[in-house]
């Protein structure tokens, strides 16, 4: 029977459901979309994007790339058309409203810099608390000049010539990185980054598709990128994978759900973004993994994934960079495990969309679930499957991860949870509530 997908407006509940059944097409990654758009942008010549990621987020970084000279066009449901500005942006009239998104207004800062465009950047609350100094502080050492109150948004770029740096970011952050790569297009000399703990590599795997040389090294002590400067990027087609961090909510609903069995097809599969999975295969999760077509120079899988009977596990902290948008929906996992998850290595979910560690521990108490939190980690004392208590009202802090988090813990409770507001989903992932419903979950505005 098909049913026809809620709104995401205001309150939403989630009632505990049958099995989840059905397959699932993966819906397209945030960070290449994002990155599809800015490289198209600086490029010569007309890109064009198939299966673009239609969030609120992402259409924000279109509105930013059109209004620094990019002709951009939409040809139809995540089809796009962009005639790039060959690496000349214009310094734009009105402020770049970036919304709800921290990959959108950094990497557009860097690329903005590189250019040698400047530009005004504004964002919604929870953007405007977030810190900018990771990114704008080695621009400055690059030649920049940024102001901004607090190191928080707004925050202003001037026009300016940059230079390469060698630099090493303190904090394992691709949006850091990628930063300074795009702002490296267009410095004089070389750009060298140091990552000792590696991020998602997606800029550079499509900077080379866009015709950009790139050096990259791996030792012991992390990963080393060099990008001599200035060049220029040659256009593109891009086809988008699927997102690895918005299929975790289905995956682990259908391993709380019981009796569930369903297929997710065409994820992105690149290690710098699967520590979830691997996470998930530790506790005991029936997860199978084919391989699927290679989309944007990515690898792709389908996956299908069973109701499961989940154990408790340590998660090391040098796992986090490649599940740093996953804990949420992992503490959900872990309150339906039998046994304690510990998760070290958590500070930077303090930095994102909200304080994320405490939202999350604070979405799994509201429920039932027994928990220590401290500065950078996390302790879950599982419940196991069917004593998860549920009727909590949830917080959702602007963060679209602890809003689908919060329903997904609703499915497998024994009273439904609710959330105060599910309109920040739409930021990365529009399509959840009728995704979700088509197999099978029950999702209810209030
Ligand atoms: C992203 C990097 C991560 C992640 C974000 C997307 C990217 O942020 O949390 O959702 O596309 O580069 P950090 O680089 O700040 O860890």
């Amino acid at each position: 029977m098909t049913q026809l997908a809620p709104q995401l407006q205001g309150p939403f509940l989630a009632r505990p459901s049958g099995p989840l059944t059905g397959t699932l097409a993966a819906p397209p990654d945030k960070s290449i979309s994002h990155r599809a758009l800015i490289l198209a942008a600086l490029a010569q010549g007309e890109s064009r994007i198939t299966g673009l990621l239609e969030s609120a987020d992402v259409l924000n970084t279109a509105k930013a790339v059109a209004a620094l000279g990019a002709k951009v066009e939409r040809l139809g449901p995540g089809g796009w058309r962009v005639i790039g500005t060959g690496g000349r942006f214009a310094t734009p009239h009105t402020p770049l409203d970036f919304g709800n998104s921290g990959t959108g207004v950094r990497l557009m800062m860097g690329a903005i810099a590189g250019s040698g465009a400047g530009a005004d950047f504004i964002g919604d609350s929870s953007l405007s608390s977030r810190p900018m100094r990771r990114v704008t502080d080695p621009l400055e050492l690059m030649g920049a000049h940024v102001s901004s109150t607090d190191g928080r948004l707004p925050a202003t770029l001037a026009p300016s010539q940059l230079n390469g740096i060698s630099y090493a970011p303190p904090i394992a952050s691709a949006q850091v990185k990628s930063a300074l790569l795009l702002a490296g297009l267009g410095a004089s000399g070389e750009t060298i980054i140091t990552e000792h703990h590696a991020t998602r590599d997606h800029t550079e795997t499509m900077l080379r598709a866009f015709g950009v040389r790139l050096d990259i090294t791996g030792s012991e002590d992390g990963v080393r990128i060099r990008l001599p400067g200035p060049q220029s990027l040659q256009a593109q087609d891009v086809t988008v994978p699927g997102d690895p961090s918005s299929i975790g909510f289905a995956l682990v609903a259908a391993l709380i759900c019981p009796g569930s069995r369903i297929q997710i097809e065409g994820v992105m599969d690149n290690p710098s973004r699967t520590g979830l999975i691997q996470t998930l295969r530790e506790m005991g999760a029936d997860i199978e993994i084919a391989r699927g077509p290679e989309m944007a120079g990515e690898r792709t899988m389908n996956i299908t994934a069973r109701h499961s009977t989940l154990r408790g596990v340590d998660v090391p902290a040098a796992r986090a960079p490649s599940m740093i948008d996953e804990y949420p929906v992992l503490g959900v996992a872990a309150a339906y495990a039998i046994g304690t998850t510990r998760m070290a290595g958590l500070a930077e979910l303090r930095a994102k969309e909200s304080d994320r560690l405490a939202g999350t521990a604070e979405l799994l108490r509201r429920n039932g679930v027994a928990l220590e939190i401290g500065e950078d980690s996390l302790t879950i004392h599982g419940r196991g499957a069917g004593s998860v208590t549920g009727g909590g009202m949830v917080l959702t802090h602007h963060d679209h991860r602890l809003a689908m988090s919060a329903l997904v813990l609703g499915l497998a409770a024994q009273q439904p949870v609710s959330i105060d507001d599910a309109s920040m989903i739409a930021t990365s992932y529009p399509g959840f509530a009728g995704d979700m419903t088509a197999l099978g979950a029950t999702l209810e505005p209030m």
